[in-house]
């Protein structure tokens, strides 16, 4: 099979890459490790940047997001009887989205459909070969183990780990009407949806946690029990459709690039899931991908290509500093002293009196422009 370019990878990344050089006349073809159900059954974030929605509007991806999905001017922040808005809206004059990445990605696949894209899933043994060269090939097959790709001396891995994972429950419910997180002495949670029947919420929990140590009861009482009573009494439970633990990290690889091998979405950063700050990551390097892959195949420069690493690290790391930022600011850690819960305290207190501390928090929330 010959292509230009070979995607690996068919999540929302993959599946957006392709489209976007697909409607510039650039031939890809994506090579996916799991099945499609499987892709289309993960649970992910939910939080659109305007940013994201311009990016899939302009690549006729945003029909039923604009129908199905939620506006908001802003989140809230919650703790201890006290709470403030971060005005987006306000202060930005822009609004985001709540629009499940899980339906993204089925909006990707059916767009992939529509044009009869070059797609298979199940590809095993995926390797990337010769990357260096002007003739870079990849490998994959339908059985066998995955190798690794090893760009050594090249490249540079930043990784955090956060001592806690969040539970995830969907939930057939209305949601609250607006997302609100919430700090509390009993760890964090948070308030979000997917649409107007459909609620999501999470709570911060050990990473020796058993789901089946969590029925949907104790799960309702806990998030209960963590928001302040005003936000509690309104929240509506009810039988749990799905529910996974997630541990969070940051990690960043860099550079992006290595001969003719890009990295984008998850296979060069990873996000803790506070910003919801994973999908529009992907989109934003996808965005910049693109567009330097159309130039290159239509006019044969490389000056775009060359510049992908460095022009999508200045996101990458803006939005890897904002998640790292909200899950310090809200999350309760085992081993931290009088002193930092106090430091942690006066920070949340800061934030809620400073105007300018609000407008640097939802010009990060909100996502830096492309
Ligand atoms: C989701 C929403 C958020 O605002 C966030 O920070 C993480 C996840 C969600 O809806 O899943």
């Amino acid at each position: 099979m010959r292509t230009q370019v070979a995607i690996i990878g068919g999540g929302p990344a993959g599946l957006l890459l392709a489209e976007i050089l697909h409607r510039n006349g650039v031939q890809s073809v994506v090579l996916e490790r799991q099945t499609r159900s499987h892709v289309l059954g993960r649970i992910r974030a939910g939080v659109l940047e305007p940013w994201t929605i311009d990016v899939l509007r302009e690549n006729g991806l945003a029909a039923r997001l604009e129908h199905e999905g939620h506006r908001h001017d802003g989140v809230w922040i919650v703790w201890g009887g006290r709470e403030f808005l971060i005005d987006i809206n306000r202060h930005l004059g822009k609004q985001f989205v709540a629009y499940g990445q899980t339906n993204l990605q089925e909006d990707l696949f059916a767009a992939a459909e529509r044009r009869g894209a070059a797609l298979m899933t199940e590809a095993e043994d995926v390797q990337p070969m010769d990357i260096a060269s002007q003739r870079p090939y990849v490998r994959f097959s339908v059985h066998g183990e995955a190798e690794r790709v090893d760009c050594a001396g090249v490249l540079r891995e930043y990784e955090k780990i956060y001592p806690f994972g969040w539970l995830g429950v969907l939930a057939p419910v209305p949601p609250l009407p607006e997302i609100a997180y919430c700090h509390s002495p009993r760890g964090f949670a948070l308030a979000s949806q997917r649409n107007p029947t459909l609620s999501r919420y999470y709570l911060q929990v050990p990473l020796d946690t058993r789901i089946d140590d969590w029925p949907d009861a104790r799960f309702w009482q806990e998030i209960r029990a963590r928001f302040p009573r005003s936000w509690a009494e309104r929240i509506v439970t009810g039988q749990s459709i799905e529910k996974s633990i997630a541990p969070l990290r940051s990690y960043v690889a860099e550079p992006m690039q290595y001969g003719r091998l890009f990295l984008a979405g998850d296979a060069a950063h990873i996000v803790p899931p506070t910003g919801a700050k994973g999908l529009n990551l992907a989109v934003s390097d996808v965005y910049y991908l693109a567009r330097a892959l159309v130039e290159y195949y239509r006019d044969g420069s490389m000056a775009a290509l060359d510049a992908y690493s460095s022009t999508a690290l200045r996101r990458v790391w803006a939005a890897v500093r904002v998640s790292w930022y909200l899950t310090m600011l809200l999350h309760r850690f085992p081993d931290a002293s009088a002193f930092d819960h106090r430091a942690q305290e006066y920070e949340l207190e800061y934030l809620q009196s400073s105007h300018h501390a609000q407008v640097a928090l939802a010009e990060q929330y909100a996502g830096l422009p492309l």
